[in-house]
């Protein structure tokens, strides 16, 4: 496991623009695992503007998202679809046909679970899995207790994943419950991990993810078993490793 220490959030996103960058253009047609949530936006800020410069093409790029909330179609601004169109996507050269988020609103979830996984394999799995990390270790949106060896899975999301993502709601009553993500088997198959963490609230998850025993409890620790894996994470929240 590598560790990159960063300054602060922006030093985080260039640190963690920097490898996805040199993946692109050491396999042109690669296929990124990309994440939603604040932490990775300066990240794909920082793409976007050395895509503006002519430094990367996305032209040949294929895109797998982790996840997705159910039941939240794909032009309300709160879908990962919405976030993703609007932070990366409609900004560089990528084939929309080549990026992929599991369907929300496909009623039956295990059909879009087994389709989302069929996706992932056709593509070849994943070269470069960019994650983030949520305050109770969760990856994607693997609450603790999940089965390691889980695929796509319809997921309950618990009441302090509900409670983090109310900031992105004007209503309370309208935060999903419910979401689909890839399993950690998925994520644990990809060739390469990066992990973008930033800010004092997510120290202690950091701890436990690296430091900690590996147990479902804390989904993100799992990581430690990967063989090419770096975090980029800043002073604040590497604060208590
Ligand atoms: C959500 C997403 C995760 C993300 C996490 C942390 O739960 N499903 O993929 O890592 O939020 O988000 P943030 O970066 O906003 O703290």
């Amino acid at each position: 496991m590598k560790i990159i220490h960063a300054k602060d959030y922006t030093d985080m996103s260039r640190k963690a623009a920097n490898i996805i960058s040199a993946q692109i253009i050491m396999k042109p047609d690669c296929v990124l695992g990309l994440a939603t949530g604040s932490t990775p936006i300066g990240t794909y800020n920082q793409l976007v503007e050395w895509y503006n410069k002519g430094d990367l093409d996305f032209s040949q790029v294929t895109t797998v998202n982790l996840d997705e909330y159910r039941g939240i179609d794909r032009e309300n601004p709160q879908s990962y679809y919405y976030f993703m169109r609007d932070k990366l996507f409609s900004r560089v050269n990528i084939d929309t046909n080549r990026t992929f988020i599991p369907d929300g609103m496909d009623e039956d979830s295990e059909r879009a679970c087994r389709a989302y996984d069929e996706i992932i394999k056709r593509c070849g799995g994943i070269d470069l899995q960019l994650l983030g990390l949520g305050h109770n270790g969760h990856i994607g949106f693997n609450e603790p207790g999940t089965a390691f060896e889980a695929q796509t899975h319809l997921v309950n999301l618990t009441e302090t994943t509900i409670k983090a993502n109310q900031r992105f709601f004007k209503d309370d009553e309208n935060v999903p419950k419910q979401a689909y993500t890839i399993g950690i088997k998925s994520i644990m198959q990809a060739r390469k991990i990066l992990v973008v963490v930033s800010g004092e609230d997510k120290a202690e998850a950091l701890r436990a993810a690296v430091c900690g025993p590996i147990t479902p409890n804390v989904q993100a620790s799992v990581l430690q078993l990967h063989n090419d894996i770096t975090i980029v994470a800043d002073e604040a929240a590497l604060s208590r490793i």
